[in-house]
């Protein structure tokens, strides 16, 4: 039986005042959220706020991005293990905006996915196709070619100690949900590319969609039998909205 999850992408947004009335938020409605595993990722900075706001509440706090190096001289970037020293737990990798907009490619992506479990955290590792290559039948190959990526440079076995989420590129932040059949066709396909190779490590793994989730439509997408859960982008941002997800996951 594997654990629900749901994370929360805050993406660009938030300030000290805004992300504090957030986390206070979140915190104060946790009790009404049962059975589900909770990660906020908040910007870099107020990653150590975060942390001392949430302390001890079961939440885990993920990053957004992080350095495919430990240490050196790479100025402007962040480590895995400075991540792990300052309280995270998780890092989002191979996100549609990085990969769009940051040279984040397969081969990248699977880098830093190897440097955050060599800083001892876990990836949230985001798949998903473009509109144009859904509507050419691509699906299937575009997620297998950005889990071959991974799977090539360090062994299936890798999975094993991550998270994975199908993203559908033209349902974030778009307000266009995949709908619950969509999604669990592809969330099927990923289980059982993964079952091809290791059967008992696809029954484990968690893996979430994400794609304008909202606490109106978390309930049908959750039921479905290969959705773990979701990665929330703008829903993430209200307290209210976020809770209830997490309680439609729980
Ligand atoms: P969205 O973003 O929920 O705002 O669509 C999801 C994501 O980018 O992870």
């Amino acid at each position: 039986m594997r654990k629900p999850l749901v994370a929360g992408n805050w993406k660009m947004n938030g300030s000290t005042e805004s992300i504090n009335k957030l986390v206070k938020g979140i915190r104060s409605g946790m009790d009404s959220v049962k059975n589900a595993g909770i990660i906020v990722c908040p910007p870099y900075v107020y990653i150590p706020a975060v942390v001392e706001l949430l302390a001890s509440s079961g939440i885990a706090i993920g990053a957004q991005n992080v350095a495919k190096e430990q240490l050196g001289a790479f100025t402007g970037e962040v480590s895995a293990c400075m991540l792990k020293d300052i309280g995270c737990q998780f890092v989002i990798v191979g996100h549609s905006e990085r990969r769009a907009l940051f040279g984040d490619t397969n081969a990248f992506a699977a880098q830093k996915f190897a440097a955050i479990q060599q800083g001892g955290l876990t990836p949230i590792f985001c798949v998903g196709e473009s509109l144009e290559e859904r509507d050419t039948g691509k699906t299937e190959a575009v997620v297998q070619a950005q889990l071959e990526a991974v799977v090539e440079l360090l062994g299936v076995a890798a999975l094993d100690q991550s998270v994975i989420a199908y993203e559908p590129v033209w349902a974030i932040g778009t307000g266009k949900t995949a709908s619950p059949e969509q999604a669990q066709e592809v969330h099927a396909f990923i289980r059982g590319w993964i079952a091809k190779q290791d059967k008992a490590l696809a029954d484990k793994i968690q893996i979430l969609y994400g794609g304008s989730v909202k606490a109106a439509n978390a309930k049908e997408l959750f039921s479905q039998p290969d959705i773990d859960g979701g990665l929330i982008g703008g829903a993430s941002l209200d307290a209210d909205e976020f809770l209830n997800i997490c309680k439609a996951a729980g």
